[in-house]
């Protein structure tokens, strides 16, 4: 059982997080490069709040973030790669906000690499990671609604669609409609 009053360090998975295809690594300052790169991808731009314009600064900044997330138990980003590559080939993070219990997720995946499953085996593995190491009781994410790739994803990780988010954030100036999906312990393997 969940207790949100607990804000204990998170540590990363060791060995790494991994579906035998899918593997989920910590991020290195090597990794800057390909984070500007998928950083700078016209859907990226769209459907997530990255910074615009985003430079090497703007990664090296996000990079530096991490220890301090993690030592405060406030949440964890993960490189996606695929095989034996090192080379990332999308991210994932989990944000907690520690006074509802709760874990929200987000996403993206190089264009070059989508429609292959790569998002979805990430999200699912954040799934079960969550709720074995993290105080919470529920996983949530948002799309917007005019991203059924990024929907498909949540419904194929077994998230239920609750409903629309009106007017729900800021998007760089811009109010957006967002679609709330969430994954509790109970639909894992369901
Ligand atoms: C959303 C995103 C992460 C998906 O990554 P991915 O690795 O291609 O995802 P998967 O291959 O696991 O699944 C994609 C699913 O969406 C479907 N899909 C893709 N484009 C679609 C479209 N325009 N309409 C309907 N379904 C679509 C695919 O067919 C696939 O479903 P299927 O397996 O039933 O065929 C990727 O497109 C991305 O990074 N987009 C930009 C950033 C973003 O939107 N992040 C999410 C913010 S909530």
């Amino acid at each position: 059982m969940y207790d949100a009053s607990v804000s204990r360090p998170i540590v990363l998975p060791d060995p790494p997080l991994s579906d035998g295809r899918v593997t989920l690594r910590a991020w290195r300052p090597a990794d800057v490069p390909r984070i500007v790169a998928m950083c700078r991808e016209p859907d990226v731009i769209r459907f997530t709040s990255v910074p615009v314009p985003y430079d090497a600064d703007d990664a090296r900044l996000w990079l530096d973030l991490h220890p301090a997330r993690l030592a405060a138990g406030d949440g964890a980003a993960f490189a996606i790669t695929e095989g034996g590559d090192e080379l990332p080939v999308g991210s994932i993070g989990v944000r907690v906000l520690h006074d509802q219990g709760v874990a929200e997720t987000g996403y993206h995946v190089v264009e070059a690499r989508r429609g292959r499953g790569l998002a979805t085996a990430a999200l699912r593995l954040i799934g079960g990671w969550t709720f074995a190491e993290l105080p919470v009781a529920r996983l949530q994410l948002t799309t917007h609604l005019d991203n059924p790739a990024s929907q498909r994803v949540a419904e194929k990780a077994g998230f239920t669609r609750e409903g629309v988010l009106r007017s729900w954030t800021d998007q760089r100036g811009e109010r957006v409609d967002l679609v709330m999906w969430s994954l509790l312990p109970g639909d894992l393997g369901a």
